[in-house]
């Protein structure tokens, strides 16, 4: 499909084509060194997918090609991350879209039957495939479940993970909805102390609400640190479990303040069982 007939291009978080900081170059080596693309055929290839995953539905994340944003990787968890997998441990990238934060640890040396993703949209998981060539080859398995349904594939497999990333996904939510989906993911945490979740999303210097008509009610709650670590203290009361919060909050790149107010920043955290 030529791009002129795809839906809402019209907005502020639809890029025709990625620039450097979206088609990073951490993106291209991926891309290249572990799908086997040629360096002049990527940008193509990409756009080509990015076009099709937005006819499913246009996140501003497919709109502004950030599924090829690697951020795991630079975290100070990234190497305890490996070390857990190449021990058997298992990691499951929740919300995993494209999943290329499962291809970056494969890359890296993750055995990659220690790697599940689920998203909610299967579609999604097939373009992942498809973006990075690897279907013949990639042992991970890929859950399609919506995380407010229970019971689900994924249901099935609460307490088994030792660690959870969750990149721009409690984002999509208000608050009272981020209270219910950050439950249902710490339940899948495997039940002893240090297993943990690992995650991005966009947050801000004053917690608060604001209105996102991308999101499910129309509403994203913007967490700072203190606002995170309240949260998760009400959470952890509830599941009757101590959980340790980490947050610190980053500068976003210029190109979001197109959409967001100028007190937005990005949010990274590790949500550690006691
Ligand atoms: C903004 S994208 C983030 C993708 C990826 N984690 C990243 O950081 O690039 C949000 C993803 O959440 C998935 N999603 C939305 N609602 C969901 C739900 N209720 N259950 C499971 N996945 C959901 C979407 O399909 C989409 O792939």
């Amino acid at each position: 499909m030529e791009s002129k007939d795809l839906p809402d291009q019209n907005v502020a978080w639809f890029d025709e084509r990625p620039d450097d900081s979206q088609l990073s170059i951490d993106a291209r080596n991926l891309l290249r060194n572990y799908s086997g693309i040629p360096t002049e055929e990527i940008e193509d290839h990409v756009v080509k997918l990015r076009n099709e995953a937005w006819e499913i539905f246009p996140y501003p994340c497919i709109g502004q090609f950030r599924f090829l944003d690697l951020s795991l990787k630079h975290t100070k968890e990234y190497q305890e991350i490996l070390d857990r997998l190449a021990k058997g441990q298992r990691l499951l990238d929740m919300a995993c879209c494209f999943g290329q934060e499962i291809r970056q640890l494969v890359a890296d040396g993750a055995p990659s039957k220690n790697l599940y993703g689920c998203d909610l949209r299967k579609e999604y998981v097939e373009l992942g495939y498809r973006l990075f060539r690897d279907h013949d080859r990639l042992q991970s398995r890929f859950l399609t479940a919506d995380i407010f349904d229970d019971p689900s594939p994924l249901t099935e497999l609460r307490g088994t993970f030792d660690v959870v990333y969750t990149g721009s996904f409690f984002h999509l939510f208000d608050y009272e909805d981020q209270i219910r989906v950050s439950k249902a993911v710490a339940q899948l945490l495997r039940p002893v102390k240090g297993s943990f979740i690992a995650g991005r999303q966009i947050g801000a210097l004053n917690a608060a609400a604001h209105d996102h008509r991308t999101n499910p009610t129309g509403k994203m709650y913007r967490h700072n640190p203190e606002s995170l670590k309240d949260m998760w203290k009400k959470i952890g009361d509830d599941l009757g479990v101590t959980f340790v919060v980490e947050a610190t909050l980053h500068e976003l790149s210029h190109d979001h303040f197109r959409f967001h107010t100028g007190d937005t920043r990005r949010i990274h955290f590790t949500i550690r069982r006691e």
